[in-house]
């Protein structure tokens, strides 16, 4: 894929993607080897990568358990692991850690879920201690429902969200890319909640049946 980016004052085109299981630590040696060839170190790592899977605890199987914390938790480990010495090579360096406001509360039958993100909360605020000293700010973001294909199919409730609506991923995106730019010289090692007010407290918006 070829695309245009447009960041504040520069346009890049050219950009290139690889395919990788964030899993495999090997592909994302590769990975960060050709994302910083050009220039020789990476200014921006984004930990997007989730999967999610349901089950109360009591039937939640082991493989479950297993395959989230591998994608969800291991995956954010390994990119910023394998970043390191690239993100060590440029001088204003940001890492965004995609969590999601099950990363700092509970959440029925998403044991594995809820796990993997508040891993990815505290994975960030601990990174960001060991490497401020190299200029690198590391930030989690957490959103709150969102339109996506992981959410295709969910019946998402939304009477107890202030805005009373779903999240659209470029809502997420902006945020991403204040993190992710200069404007945020002085953020790392926080988290950042987009999710409507859910967490602000308990909202009561009427629920409109298909009868009214
Ligand atoms: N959609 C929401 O409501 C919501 C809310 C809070 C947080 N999040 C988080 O946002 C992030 C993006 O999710 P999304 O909603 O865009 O879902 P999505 O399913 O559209 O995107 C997730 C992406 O992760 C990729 N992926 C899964 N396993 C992988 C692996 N082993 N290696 C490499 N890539 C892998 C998938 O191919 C997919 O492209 C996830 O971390 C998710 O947990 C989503």
């Amino acid at each position: 894929m070829r695309m245009a980016l447009h960041w504040p004052g520069v346009w890049a085109t050219g950009a290139s993607h690889v395919h990788l299981d964030v899993t495999d630590r090997a592909q994302r040696a590769e990975a960060v080897a050709k994302a910083s060839a050009p220039s020789g170190g990476l200014d921006i790592l984004v930990n997007n990568a989730g999967i999610v899977n349901f089950g109360s605890i009591e039937e939640y199987s082991y493989e479950q358990w297993d395959h989230i914390i591998n994608v969800n938790l291991n995956g954010v480990f390994n990119g910023i692991k394998a970043a390191i010495p690239a993100l060590k090579a440029s001088g204003n360096v940001s890492v965004v850690n995609i969590s999601s406001i099950a990363g700092i509360r509970g959440y029925e039958a998403l044991p594995g879920y809820t796990a993997s993100k508040f891993g990815v909360t505290g994975l960030t605020k601990s990174a960001a201690l060991d490497l401020a000293h190299y200029g690198i700010r590391v930030n989690s973001v957490h959103p709150g429902a969102v339109l996506t294909p992981m959410t295709e199919g969910l019946a998402l409730t939304t009477s107890h969200v202030a805005l009373n609506r779903v999240g659209r991923p470029e809502e997420i995106a902006e945020l991403v890319l204040y993190l992710s730019g200069p404007e945020s010289s002085f953020v790392t090692g926080a988290q950042f909640v987009i999710d409507g007010g859910e967490t602000a407290g308990l909202a009561h918006h009427p629920v409109v049946g298909p009868e009214d």
